[in-house]
């Protein structure tokens, strides 16, 4: 299923291309902790605790711990790493 890019993005990353560059070396194997993609228990726990994917939207912007800021995406904007957490996470 195709999710239209974004505004202002520009690259037209979808969110697969962005999982698959960027997110999915740590969280496709659960390194250093990371929530594994599709295993949207463990997402939605976060997400319990922080507000929702907001929250933890916020948190991946920033970083937290091993979680680098925007999971290294450094020209990804916060609607294509959203569309990525809401793809990895099943959450929406
Ligand atoms: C270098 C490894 C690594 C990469 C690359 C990475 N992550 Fe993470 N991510 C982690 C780890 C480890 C955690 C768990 C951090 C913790 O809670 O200690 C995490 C947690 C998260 C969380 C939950 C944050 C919270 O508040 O609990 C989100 C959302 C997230 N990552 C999104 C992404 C996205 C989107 C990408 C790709 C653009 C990405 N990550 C790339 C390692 C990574």
């Amino acid at each position: 299923m195709e999710v239209t890019a974004s505004v202002g993005g520009g690259g037209g990353m979808t969110p697969d291309d962005i999982i698959a560059k960027h997110c999915s070396a740590c969280h496709g194997t659960g390194l250093l902790g990371a929530p594994k993609i599709g295993d949207t228990a463990a997402w939605k726990e976060r997400a319990d605790h922080q507000g929702g994917l907001d929250g933890i939207l916020a948190k991946a912007i920033t970083g937290i711990n091993a979680m680098p800021p925007k999971g290294t995406c450094m020209t990804c904007t916060d609607e294509e790493l959203k569309g990525a957490i809401e793809k990895m996470s099943g959450l929406k």
